[in-house]
């Protein structure tokens, strides 16, 4: 009997790079996905219908970053993550199909991780299964990634953002007003996988050091570390929480300007004082914020390129101004057995 393990990718509305140092995060799951039409085996075979090649590895897996083509060891990853808590994942063969674009920073590998977590038939909750994925992303990539992704593609609400303490994983969805809509457009295509990321991480870990738990300290304790670079990225995790906290409030009374600006200013930090944003990026949100109608834009994500965020009235002639995909909030990952 075959079985289809759905999961959606993200965009970020606000909240970047403070996942990891268990801080605030305001992704919403949009209406793209990557599906996995499975059934049993004793082992993992996996075709997918955007790359070439054919993924096949037996279980108990041994090293999912060697595991070809490339685009396997997400899979396998999970695999892995799954063995490291003794949970056993079940074999499959699978046909993975996806509407996510790939590398643009909309977490196509997270919703690839969380659908194959479903094939495995993982039982546990969501925040267990959003760690196992998390640890998947390492075991593949060695990208030490935070949770927002795999929690986003987990538990996205149609309709909803979902503000997320990412200390402790507490999701609380915020609906998004129908007379506002969402767009992504992408900038360039990349992996986070040879950029700057994890040395954003360790100069996070660096300042904690030194201050104590970003998600808990202030400006002024972050303006007193005493290496420059420290500190800039210090001050940016400390004030995009605090953007966050204030995004998620305006958002719902309604003062959609309010929160634009602050989608602003989360770019300048993240451009100034996090070094993540891009020059074509940085000219995207410039040209966007200018267009009338539109509230707030950012770069999303990890950064180094990938996509940049808009948030703007629910109008044809805004549409029209804005060349990119719009998306919608959806509901998160699900795992059914289709009509036959
Ligand atoms: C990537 C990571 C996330 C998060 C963002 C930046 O998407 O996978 O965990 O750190 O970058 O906010």
């Amino acid at each position: 009997m075959s079985q289809v393990a759905r999961a959606p990718g993200r965009v970020n509305l606000i909240g970047d790079h403070t996942d990891y140092t268990g801080g605030l995060v305001l992704p919403m799951a949009i209406d793209r996905h990557t599906t996995i039409l499975f059934e049993r085996s004793d082992d993992v075979s996996a075709t997918s219908s955007n790359f070439d090649g054919q993924v096949r590895f037996d279980l108990p897996v041994v090293d999912a970053s060697a595991v070809q083509p490339a685009w396997g060891r997400y899979i396998a990853g999970v695999a892995g993550a799954m063995n490291e808590r003794n949970m056993t994942p079940r074999g499959f063969t699978g046909a993975v199909a996806t509407t996510v674009p790939i590398g643009g920073g909309l977490s196509s590998s997270a919703a690839l991780e969380v659908a194959a977590a479903l094939a495995f038939g993982i039982d546990a909750d969501v925040a267990t299964i959003a760690a196992v994925c998390r640890r998947a992303e390492h075991l593949a990539t060695n990208v030490p990634c935070g949770i927002m992704d795999q929690l986003a593609s987990l538990s996205g609400v149609k309709d909803h953002a979902l503000l997320i303490d990412c200390h402790s994983l507490d999701v609380t969805p915020i609906r998004i007003p129908d007379s506002l809509a969402v767009w992504v457009v992408e900038i360039s295509s990349r992996t986070l996988d040879g950029s700057e990321y994890p040395a954003r991480v360790a100069q996070c870990a660096v300042a904690e050091r030194e201050i104590g738990p970003l998600r808990m300290a202030d400006v002024q304790s972050a303006n007193r570390i005493v290496d420059p670079v420290v500190r800039a990225r210090a001050r940016h995790v400390v004030t995009e929480n605090e953007r966050v906290r204030q995004f998620a409030a305006a958002l719902m009374a309604g003062d959609f300007r309010a929160a634009g600006q602050l989608m602003i200013a989360s770019h300048a930090s993240l451009r100034d004082d996090f070094a993540t944003s891009t020059t074509q990026m940085d000219a995207a949100v410039e040209h966007y914020s200018q267009v009338p109608g539109v509230y707030g834009v950012r770069m999303t994500g990890g950064g180094f390129g990938g996509c940049i965020v808009v948030l703007a009235d629910d109008d044809a002639a805004i549409d029209a101004a804005i060349n990119g995909m719009r998306v919608h909030a959806a509901d998160g990952a699900s795992l059914t057995t289709p009509l036959s």
